[in-house]
């Protein structure tokens, strides 16, 4: 018998109640300290559930502190509590430009249209079609919404001048700023609310990672929760390395086939798990900017002409197309803009700067 034999095999587990609890994707339906967060934005979509508009909302703040959540678990109350109204979760980072989103969108209503070859105004008289038939109200939540095309925003607007109730937003970002760079024209008939989300502190933590853990573990020392919150919010209080932490540790006691979750287990794994966000960001970017990365490890600063050189070089090596040069740029200016790359500006004519942030 093979490598799998001496596992806990595929009988009953000694430690997990229901171990997906503490993965990240998993929407509690509790969220402790989200109270009041919850309740406004329930407020403001309200509306839609009598067809009148509901207020569009933008929720900001550092990651891993619910936002996305806390969306997810009222977009599924609601469609429970209103057979009318229809939520779609979209994440900005899948569908960045305009007519990919509009086209998710229609796909998402149950209508057809083809991912490629349909033009705006085709997608949207789809659109507009979908939403009059199939949902008295639509709530649209935009995700991580600093991805998206802003031009996006004029055409989502624009719908509401077709369609019988009018379509509800709440987006979301860790950038506070991302309207900013929206003409006024467009911010001021989004008319947002907006919330701000702060990071937990130690003890809202703890509350957050106990209740995950209840319904996860069988049983658990009560030190192991303290430990993994305070790892969490030292990493700069995202709560999934909190989860993660769990997670390890409960694997750890499985194997060792222990019955409980101890603070043994926690201690051994809390140093294995870094800051969440780094790794979440890479694996989002597409092949060229991992390309980029790659070529950028060696700490030095690269002028923009050689960088493009040695990404060619590294794409052909790899079998990979290499994009244009103003393509590349478009690359390296994304990965800017996601703090993971830095350039600096050179005068006029002489070529800029690009390194690893
Ligand atoms: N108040 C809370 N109660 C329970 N789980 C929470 C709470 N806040 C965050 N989480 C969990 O932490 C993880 C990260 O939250 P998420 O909503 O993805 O963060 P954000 O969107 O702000 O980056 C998710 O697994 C989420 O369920
Ligand atoms: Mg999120």
């Amino acid at each position: 018998m093979g490598i799998f034999s001496s596992s806990a095999g595929l009988g009953e587990s000694s430690v997990f109640k229901r171990e997906e609890v503490l993965l990240t994707e998993y929407v509690p339906t509790m969220l402790p300290h989200r109270e009041n967060q919850i309740k406004q934005i329930a407020r403001n979509l309200l509306p839609a559930a009598k067809g009148r508009k509901p207020q569009n909302t933008f929720l900001y703040g550092p990651p891993g502190i619910g936002k996305t959540a806390v969306v997810k678990h009222i977009f599924r109350e609601f469609e429970e509590y209103s057979e009318h109204v229809r939520c779609v979760y979209i994440n900005c980072w899948d569908f960045r430009t305009t007519t990919a989103l509009l086209t998710e969108l229609v796909l998402d209503l149950g209508l057809f249209v083809q991912r490629r070859g349909w033009s705006k105004d085709e997608i949207i008289g789809k659109l507009t079609e979908a939403i009059n038939k199939r949902a008295k109200g639509l709530i649209v939540c935009l995700d991580e919404v600093d991805q998206l095309d802003l031009s996006a925003l004029y055409d989502l607007l624009r719908i509401n001048q077709y369609v019988m109730s009018p379509v509800g937003i709440v987006f979301i970002s860790n950038n506070p700023y991302v309207f900013a760079k929206a003409e006024p024209r467009i911010r001021s008939s989004l008319g947002l609310d907006e919330i701000g989300f702060k990071p937990y502190n130690l003890n809202e933590m703890k509350d957050i990672l106990k209740e995950r853990a209840k319904d996860a573990f069988r049983a658990f020392d009560a030190a192991v929760i303290m430990l993994c919150a305070n790892h969490a919010v030292n990493k700069g209080g995202d709560v999934r390395v909190g989860l993660q932490c769990l997670l390890k540790a409960g694997r750890l006691a499985e194997r060792e086939h222990d019955q409980k979750v101890r603070v043994e287990h926690a201690k051994a794994v809390l140093k294995s798990i870094k800051e969440a966000k780094p790794q979440i960001l890479k694996e989002r970017i597409n092949e060229h900017e991992k390309i980029v990365l790659r070529v950028l490890r060696s700490s030095k600063k690269w002028s923009a002409g050689k960088l493009y050189k040695k990404y060619c070089d590294t794409a052909k090596k790899d079998g990979i197309k290499p994009v244009s040069d103003r393509a590349l740029r478009e690359f390296v200016n994304h990965l800017q803009a996601i703090e993971l790359v830095k350039i600096s500006e050179k005068k006029v004519g002489k070529s800029r700067l690009i390194w690893r942030a």
